[in-house]
C-alpha cells in the first residue's frame, strides 16, 4: 500500500480570496499547501484595470502569514469598457496572468461582465497576439435555458464561435462540470484550449444538493450535474491529459450569506482540497497522476515554471479531521464536507 506520496508543490489555477476580513481569514488556508494561485477578480467593485490588480495583489500579500511564501497570479475582470492597451501593459509588466470573462449575470458579482461578446472582440484579438489566456465562466445567462444545460449551450453558442473568430486565443474553460465540456477539450487540436476542474465537482453530483433536503453548502456555479457528468470529470482529471488541471474555485461565503432563502453560490475547499484529491485519485488508481493534475499541467499551459519545492502527502491509519468551519472576521465559513472520511494529509 502506498502511504506517502511526494509531489511538486501544487498550484491552484482558480481561487477566490475576496477582500478585507474574509481575505485575512482565508488566505493562509491556500498558502498552507499551494505555491501560487490564479486569483479571481470578482470583487465589489471588480478588479478591472492593471492599477486595481496591483493594489489587490498588495492587499493579498499583506494577508499572507510571514512564515509562508505564496504568489498570487493576478487576473483582470473583462468588461465591455476594458482597454486593450491597459490589458497588454498589465501583462507585459508581469503582473497579470489572465483575463476573466464573466457573462453578465452568470454568477456572483458578474453584473459588470460581458453582455455581448462582440463588444470585446478587440481585446480578445490583442490577447491572442500577446498570448494572454482568457479564463472563461462558461454558462449562458438566457433565462429560457435550463440551469443544468447552460454550460453545454455556452460552448455551442458562445465559446466555439469566439474561438473560430479569434483562432489564436488561448482559453481556459473554468470549473467544467459536464461530459460535453470534457469532450470539447479532448476534441481540440489547436493547443490553445485547456480546462480546470474543481475538487468538489469530482466528488458531488446534483443529488448531494437536492436529495433528502436542500444543502446550500453544496450549491455553487456552475451547479453540479448528474452522476454521468461527474464520472466524465473524474476520468478526465485522472487521465493524465495535460489539458486538464486543478482550479479549486474555493469560494468562501459566510454561513450567514449561504443559509438564506436566496443563498450565495460557492464552496470553500481550500483547507482539505489536497486530502480530497489524494482520496479521489487513489480511488481511481491514479495516484501517480495527481502531480500532473495539481502541479505540472497548469504551469505548462500558463507557460510558467513548475514549483521548485515539494510537498509530501501521507496516508493516516485514522481519519484526518478538518474543522467543520473556520472563523473569519467576516463570519463563519463552512468547510467542504466530502461526505466520506479522509485519510491523506499534507505533512507540515
Ligand atoms: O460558485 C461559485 N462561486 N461560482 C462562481 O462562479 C463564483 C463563485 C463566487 O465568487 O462565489
Ligand atoms: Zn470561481
Amino acid at each position: 500500500m502506498t502511504d506517502t506520496l511526494t509531489i511538486l508543490r501544487p498550484d491552484d489555477w482558480h481561487l477566490h480570496l475576496r477582500d478585507g476580513e474574509m481575505l485575512q481569514g482565508v488566505t493562509l488556508h491556500t498558502a498552507n499547501h499551494f505555491a501560487r494561485a490564479i486569483i479571481m477578480p470578482n470583487l465589489v467593485p471588480p478588479v478591472v484595470t492593471g492599477a486595481e490588480a496591483e493594489a489587490y495583489r498588495d492587499r493579498i500579500m499583506a494577508a499572507v502569514p510571514a512564515s509562508m511564501t505564496f504568489e498570487p497570479l493576478m487576473t483582470l475582470y473583462l468588461t465591455e469598457a476594458t482597454q486593450a492597451d491597459d490589458v497588454a501593459a498589465a501583462h507585459a509588466s508581469g503582473l497579470v496572468k489572465a483575463v476573466k470573462l464573466y457573462p453578465a449575470g452568470a454568477t456572483t458579482n458578474s453584473q459588470s461582465g460581458v453582455s455581448n461578446i462582440d463588444n470585446v472582440q478587440g481585446v480578445l484579438e490583442r490577447m491572442a497576439d500577446i498570448g494572454l489566456p482568457l479564463c472563461v465562466h462558461g454558462e449562458v445567462t438566457d433565462p429560457d435555458i435550463d440551469i443544468f444545460d447552460r454550460e453545454a449551450v455556452f460552448i455551442e453558442r458562445v465559446l466555439d464561435p469566439v474561438r473560430r473568430r479569434v483562432p489564436g486565443l488561448r482559453v481556459v474553460m473554468e470549473h467544467v462540470t459536464t461530459a460535453d465540456a470534457v469532450a470539447y477539450v479532448q476534441a481540440d487540436d489547436s493547443g490553445n484550449l485547456a480546462a480546470t476542474i474543481t475538487t468538489h465537482h469530482l466528488i458531488i453530483n446534483r443529488n448531494h444538493i437536492l436529495a433528502g433536503g436542500i444543502r446550500p453548502h453544496y450549491y455553487c456555479l456552475p451547479v453540479a450535474k448528474r452522476e454521468t457528468h461527474r464520472l466524465a470529470l473524474r476520468a478526465a482529471a485522472c487521465s493524465g491529459d495535460e489539458r486538464f488541471f486543478l482550479g479549486t474555485d474555493s469560494a468562501p461565503h459566510t454561513d450567514e450569506a449561504k443559509l438564506l432563502p436566496c443563498g450565495c453560490a460557492g464552496i470553500f475547499t481550500a483547507p482539505n482540497t489536497m486530502s480530497c484529491l489524494a482520496h479521489v485519485f487513489e480511488e481511481d488508481g491514479a495516484l501517480d497522476r495527481l502531480e500532473g493534475f495539481t502541479s505540472r499541467h497548469g504551469p505548462q499551459f500558463y507557460r510558467l515554471p513548475v514549483n521548485s519545492d515539494e510537498v509530501t502527502l501521507s496516508k493516516q491509519a485514522d481519519p484526518v479531521r478538518y474543522p467543520e468551519y473556520i472563523e473569519t472576521g467576516a463570519g463563519k465559513v463552512t468547510v467542504f464536507d466530502p461526505g466520506f472520511d479522509l485519510f491523506w494529509r499534507v505533512e507540515d
